[in-house]
């Protein structure tokens, strides 16, 4: 039996630049129709000039794939209206960081303030340019998540036109303000779908699955099963896929990231398959994505999965990825488009 699926779609994703760029775009924009472009890099994309030359650098890097890289700007609190006005079309979303919680996010907000934010805030709901936000206080790291539920609402609460991205969620409470507010969407990666802190840090320590928000609790992990198995229309998937080069990983004070572009259709396939709800795979890696960021135009392609073991490379260049050297169930079988 053969799956396929329609326009797949990344709302999450690091391409990093220069040689790490080359390496990870391809695989991609191999399988996917588009992704959102995380815009951490160093310094932060913040600028129209500095936007398009890395939207040109990573259509260069992905070749004759069929793939739109959607745009995102780092946030600042002085952006203008006038300055969103004149980027807006080439503009998907803006990711707001808070500052120093993640990789590269020094630059990032240090302070949630209605009033410092409002006049950004109202220019995006205005201009209907959703805000992507990492979630994190800098708390405990078990309830860093969970403490930022109250900014979240703040936020929705004061600005209730703006859509609002919960990016990455781990935990049952971020999965509970979902369906508090209505301007509150959530994206998923494949690894908190996956792992728990135990997968992490249980055993010998697991570098490669270290990142951002740590992996939480069983419980946290089966909320977030519940809503993207069941097809919950504020969610889609985001693969947070975060490549940092290996030395990076296997070093003292490891990097925050798991790579998992290249295999993130073959387990997620796997996972639905696993769990008799493969007819909502559909809705998670596209559908939803579609009606959230209702702005987007997707190319077509379609990808065709079968039930045949891929052995994961141990290496793509000098990133490793999850489930490295390991065989999967399932295995890309066509792309057309
Ligand atoms: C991301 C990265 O490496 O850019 N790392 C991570 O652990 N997720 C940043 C992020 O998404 O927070
Ligand atoms: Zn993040
Ligand atoms: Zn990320």
């Amino acid at each position: 039996m053969s799956i396929t699926i329609n326009q797949p779609l990344d709302m999450h994703l690091h391409l990093r630049d220069e040689a790490m760029l080359k390496t990870v775009a391809p695989l991609s924009s191999h399988s996917f129709s588009g992704a959102i472009i995380m815009p951490n890099l160093v310094p932060p994309v913040s600028t129209k000039e500095e936007l398009l030359a890395y939207k040109e650098r990573i259509i260069h890097a992905c070749g004759s794939d069929t793939f739109t890289p959607y745009m995102t700007l780092f946030f600042k609190p002085t952006y203008t209206k006038a300055f969103l006005e004149s980027i807006k079309d080439e503009l998907t979303a803006i990711k707001l960081y808070p500052a120093g919680i993640t990789t590269n996010s020094e630059g990032g907000v240090s302070g949630f303030e209605v009033e410092t934010l409002r006049e950004t805030l109202e220019a995006m709901s205005e201009l209907e340019i959703p805000l992507c936000i990492h979630g994190e206080t800098n708390g405990f790291v078990m309830d860093r998540e969970a403490e930022f539920v109250s900014i979240y609402e703040m936020l929705a609460t004061n600005f209730p036109k703006l859509k609002i991205i919960m990016e990455h969620i781990t935990t049952k409470e971020s999965v509970e303000a979902l369906d508090k507010f209505e301007n509150l969407y959530a994206t998923i990666t494949l690894h908190h779908l996956l792992i728990t802190l135990d997968d992490v840090a249980g055993g010998m320590l697991q570098p490669h699955l270290f990142c951002k928000p740590i992996a939480k609790r069983p419980e946290d992990r089966e909320a977030l099963r519940k809503v993207a198995l069941n097809a919950h229309p504020k969610v889609m998937f985001g693969s947070d896929s975060a490549p940092h080069p290996q030395h990076a990983k296997e070093s003292c004070g490891c990097a925050a990231g798991v790579f998992t572009a290249p295999i993130a259709l073959q387990v997620l396939t796997e996972l639905f398959m696993e769990h008799s709800t493969l007819k909502n795979l559909q809705a998670f890696v596209s559908d939803h994505a579609k009606a959230i960021y209702n702005h987007i135009k997707v190319p077509h392609k379609t990808v065709t999965l079968e039930k045949k073991p891929f052995v994961v490379p141990a290496k793509y260049d000098n990133v490793i990825p999850m489930y490295a050297g390991e065989t999967l169930a399932y295995s890309i079988l066509e792309i057309k488009g």
